[in-house]
């Protein structure tokens, strides 16, 4: 069944080129399985580490993923391409799923602080088996969300 795969592969790749809508899913450099993780209780920001205390969340280094996966078994091919990383300590070109434009501002922080919850905005990701782009980054539904619950729509908060 090789070439069901491939084809996976490909029409994988097609959608996820160019294409900044929600349900995209972009073909990963390693497959990174969410829901493995979160079952085994490792905390959202023990790999985001920013999430809670700056806008960016952030997304784990190579070493962290080692310091684990190292002293793991290593028999799916994802994790034979992850110790490929982390044995020449590179980065991990991990394709983007949500980014505002540099002309708008978004704080993780505040949003973390409030208790609005991860899913809100980025869906089951947590016991997704493959991170998909739960809604597209717009600013219709940042403006919605701040209306219904009686937060700033000043443009300068969130174009500074
Ligand atoms: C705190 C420890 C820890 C860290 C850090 C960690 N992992 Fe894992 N990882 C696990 C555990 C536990 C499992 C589940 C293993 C199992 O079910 O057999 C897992 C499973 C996986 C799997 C699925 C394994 C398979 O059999 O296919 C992949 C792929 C993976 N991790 C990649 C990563 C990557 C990439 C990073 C860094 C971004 C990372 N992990 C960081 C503990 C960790
Ligand atoms: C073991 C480390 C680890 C844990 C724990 C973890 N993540 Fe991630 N997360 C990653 C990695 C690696 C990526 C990049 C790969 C991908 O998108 O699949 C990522 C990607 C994401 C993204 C997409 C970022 C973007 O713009 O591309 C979101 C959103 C996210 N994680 C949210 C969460 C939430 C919510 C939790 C807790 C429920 C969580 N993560 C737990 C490692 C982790
Ligand atoms: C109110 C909506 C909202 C909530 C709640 C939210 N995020 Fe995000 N997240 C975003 C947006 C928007 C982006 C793109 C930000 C950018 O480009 O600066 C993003 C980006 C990310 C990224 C990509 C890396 C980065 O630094 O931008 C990760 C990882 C992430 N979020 C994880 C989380 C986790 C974990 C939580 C919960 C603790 C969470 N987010 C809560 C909207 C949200
Ligand atoms: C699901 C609801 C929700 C969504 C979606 C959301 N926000 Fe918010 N936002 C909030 C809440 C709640 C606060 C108030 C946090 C606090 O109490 O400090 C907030 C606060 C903010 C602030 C700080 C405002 C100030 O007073 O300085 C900025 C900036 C902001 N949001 C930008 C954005 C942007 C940009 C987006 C879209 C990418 C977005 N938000 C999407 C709920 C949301
Ligand atoms: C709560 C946050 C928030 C507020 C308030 C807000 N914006 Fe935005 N705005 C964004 C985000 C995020 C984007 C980028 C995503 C997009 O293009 O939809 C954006 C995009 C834009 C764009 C580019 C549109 C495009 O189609 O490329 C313009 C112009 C703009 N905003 C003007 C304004 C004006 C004028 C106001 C005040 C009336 C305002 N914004 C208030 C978050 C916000």
């Amino acid at each position: 069944m090789r070439w069901a795969i491939g084809l996976a592969l490909v029409l994988a790749g097609i959608s996820a080129s160019g294409c900044n809508s929600a349900g995209a899913s972009p073909n990963q450099p390693i497959a990174f399985p969410h829901r493995a993780h979160t079952e085994n209780q490792i905390e959202c920001a023990f790999c985001h580490e920013n999430v809670a205390r700056s806008s960016a969340a952030g997304l784990p280094t190579t070493e962290l993923c080692g310091t684990c996966h190292s002293a793991m078994a290593q028999d799916s091919p994802a994790t034979q391409t992850l110790m490929e990383y982390v044995d020449k300590d590179e980065v991990i070109p991990w394709v983007r799923l949500y980014e505002v434009p540099d002309f708008a501002y978004f704080p993780h922080q505040w949003h973390v602080r409030a208790d609005v919850a991860c899913s809100e905005c980025h869906g089951e990701i947590g016991t997704s088996l493959r991170a998909e782009r739960h809604e597209a980054v717009e600013m219709e539904t940042c403006i919605a969300c701040h209306e219904q619950r009686g937060q700033t729509v000043d443009c300068v908060a969130c174009h500074k």
